[in-house]
């Protein structure tokens, strides 16, 4: 496969700064080599700015809007466009980013008679629109947007937009008021931390990917780095106790894999400034190595699929 390495330095999701470092971070640790390794072409295409947009008021509610919508703008583009030529890897940068990877991955699916289908691996829903955020950090709202959700305006009309079942969020353990709500109304398919130990991470997991197999979809994966438990991956700014574990990542990343159906990836919430001698740069290097086909032995054991 052609792997394309596009770099989003962009912190206007949330206010604690860091997160534009994200890029440099997973090319220091070395994410070009470890897919050249496994066989891929790589191109990396660099660091992307944003559309010009209208200033922000620091004080504002939601924060940095318009520096948002820029951003939607330019990767919206630049996802529909890299969907052509391999599977894009978008490397935040904070969960904003996904606002503008996936909702132009999603107008290449349309364009490509495809549906569109993602997997989002996270503690939290990002579900909140624009009006319901409390926050006001726009990294908590792009499932919201993509899926069609109101309360948008200023951003980019959408020409696609993913159907609510097509969702899958896994590691779910801190969602707010609103989106529960929203979420518990919805067709969305959410697998809290509960469900996990009680059943394991590969059961939710497979069902959903036979469902994405099943109807010939396009995947995008969109891995947030508080899935995983803070004692293994310091370095975000909205950490939640009780998260995945290393082998858990891991068994995740080989599925996604070995289901051969992912289509485009974002790697998402590393703040550098955080992290502890780049051990999460690499556990998200080596996860995404897992993705795109590493392997202990040629033929793994598998108890489903
Ligand atoms: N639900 C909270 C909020 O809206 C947290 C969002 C966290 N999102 C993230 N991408 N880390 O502020
Ligand atoms: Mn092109
Ligand atoms: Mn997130
Ligand atoms: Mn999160």
């Amino acid at each position: 496969q052609n792997c394309i390495l596009i770099g989003a330095p962009m912190d206007c999701g949330k206010r604690r700064r860091g997160c534009l470092m994200g890029p440099d971070a997973y090319r220091t640790a070395g994410l070009a080599e470890a897919l050249a390794s496994l066989g891929h072409s790589v191109t990396d295409r660099g660091n992307l700015a944003p559309a010009a947009h209208a200033a922000d008021d620091a004080a504002a509610h939601p924060y940095r809007l318009h520096e948002c919508i820029g951003w939607t703008r330019a990767l919206m583009a630049e996802a529909e466009d890299a969907m052509d030529h391999g599977v894009p890897i978008f490397l935040g940068g904070d969960h904003a980013l996904s606002l503008g990877s996936v909702a132009g991955v999603t107008a290449h699916a349309a364009r490509t008679g495809r549906p569109q289908f993602v997997l989002w691996l996270d503690a939290h829903a990002d579900f909140h629109t624009v009006d319901t955020t409390e926050s006001g950090n726009l990294h908590g709202t792009p499932l919201a947007y993509v899926t069609g959700r109101p309360g948008f305006s200023g951003f980019p009309e959408l020409t696609a937009t993913v159907p609510q079942e097509n969702v899958c969020i896994v590691g779910l353990r801190s969602v707010d008021g609103a989106e529960k709500d929203a979420l518990q109304s919805s067709d969305v398919a959410r697998h809290d931390m509960r469900e996990i130990d009680e059943t394991g991470i590969a059961r939710p997991l497979q069902a959903f990917l036979d469902r994405v197999a099943a109807s010939g979809g396009a995947l995008h994966v969109s891995l947030d780095v508080d899935f995983l438990d803070p004692a293994v991956a310091p370095a975000v700014g909205t950490t939640v106790p009780g998260g995945a574990t290393v082998r858990e990542g891991h068994l995740v990343c080989e599925m996604l894999h070995d289901s051969g159906l992912v289509t485009s990836m974002d790697l998402v919430e590393l703040n550098p400034f955080l992290d502890e001698r780049g051990r999460t740069a690499q556990l998200m290097v080596d996860l995404c190595a897992s993705a795109m086909g590493r392997r202990v032995f040629d033929r793994p054991t598998r108890a489903f699929g």
